[in-house]
């Protein structure tokens, strides 16, 4: 699967050097272009090139074929979100970006390639990619209907059947009960040590239960072959808004200010 990406990740890369003259790209629709490219790939068989036309012929055969324009329209926001707000962190965290970059540059050396084995030892970039999850989860809370009558344990609070329930998957993940010192970006959070130390119902980025995402794994393996590539060859220098203020339309989290982000080669 990998390999049917590989010309995605070259056309990222070569509109990221394109651009290395401008004072900075936008994060997120630079990934917007990738996740539709890859997604149209891997669910449409068909090259869209975001990259290289801003009309892609893609949006067209979308409407066609609508259960996979649904399967497209639920993941590529959330990839392409999640890797503009995992680039933007690591501007701020000069330490963590150069740790990464050392781990990927000695896992690509090794494999000789960025393959499905060389992403498999890039065991801190997964460790960071979790702690952003955490940190901006993309989908901000999730919502279920109660199918019985549920009385919740230690109270006498009734959740009746039928009621629509909305669970703050945001609120969860900054839940200092969970995640202490939630607003610090923690590169140990999600280490095998730590990592089973808060309730598993604490960290939902995907959902959960049978209605949860079904392209996690897809999606988080497209994450982090996308910045495995981005940050073996070039870097960021920062041009991003501190401190992040949210935006307030859509249900998915956004920048209110964009995310801004410029490009310099290794
Ligand atoms: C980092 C990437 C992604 C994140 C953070 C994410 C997050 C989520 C979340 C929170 C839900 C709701 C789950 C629930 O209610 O319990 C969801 C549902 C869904 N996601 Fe994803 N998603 C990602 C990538 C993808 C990708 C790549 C695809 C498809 C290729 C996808 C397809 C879907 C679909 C079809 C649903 C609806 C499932 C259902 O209603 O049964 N997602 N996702």
């Amino acid at each position: 699967m990998i390999v049917l990406f590989d010309n995605v990740v070259e056309d990222l890369k070569t509109y990221v050097r394109k651009n290395l003259g401008k004072e900075s790209l936008e994060a997120k629709e630079l990934f917007a272009k990738f996740s539709t490219d890859i997604i149209a790939s891997f669910a449409f068989g068909v090259d869209a090139n975001s990259f290289k036309s801003e009309s892609a012929e893609f949006r067209s055969m979308e409407r066609i074929v609508a259960p996979a324009g649904q399967l497209f329209a639920a993941g590529f926001e959330p990839v392409s979100f999640t890797m503009a707000f995992t680039l933007y962190e690591l501007c701020l965290q000069p330490d963590i970006s150069n740790k990464v970059q050392q781990e990927i540059k000695k896992a690509i050396l090794n494999h000789r390639k960025t393959t499905y084995e060389a992403l498999k030892d890039m065991k801190y970039l997964e460790i960071i990619l979790y702690e952003s999850l955490r940190k901006y989860p993309t989908v901000p809370f999730i919502d279920r209907i109660c199918i019985e009558d549920y009385k919740l344990p230690n109270s006498n609070f009734m959740i009746e059947k039928d009621t629509l329930v909305y669970i703050p998957v945001f609120g969860l993940h900054y839940d200092s009960k969970y995640f202490p010192n939630p607003k610090k970006f923690d590169s140990k959070r999600f280490s095998d040590e730590n990592k089973n130390r808060f309730h598993e119902y604490a960290f939902i980025p995907f959902g959960k239960g049978p209605r949860s995402c079904i392209g996690a794994r897809f999606g988080f393996l497209t994450n982090k072959f996308g910045l495995a590539h981005i940050l073996s060859e070039i870097v960021k220098s920062t041009k991003t808004p501190v401190p992040m203020e949210y935006g307030t339309k859509g249900f998915l989290i956004s920048s209110k200010r964009r995310l801004p982000i410029g490009f310099k080669e290794l």
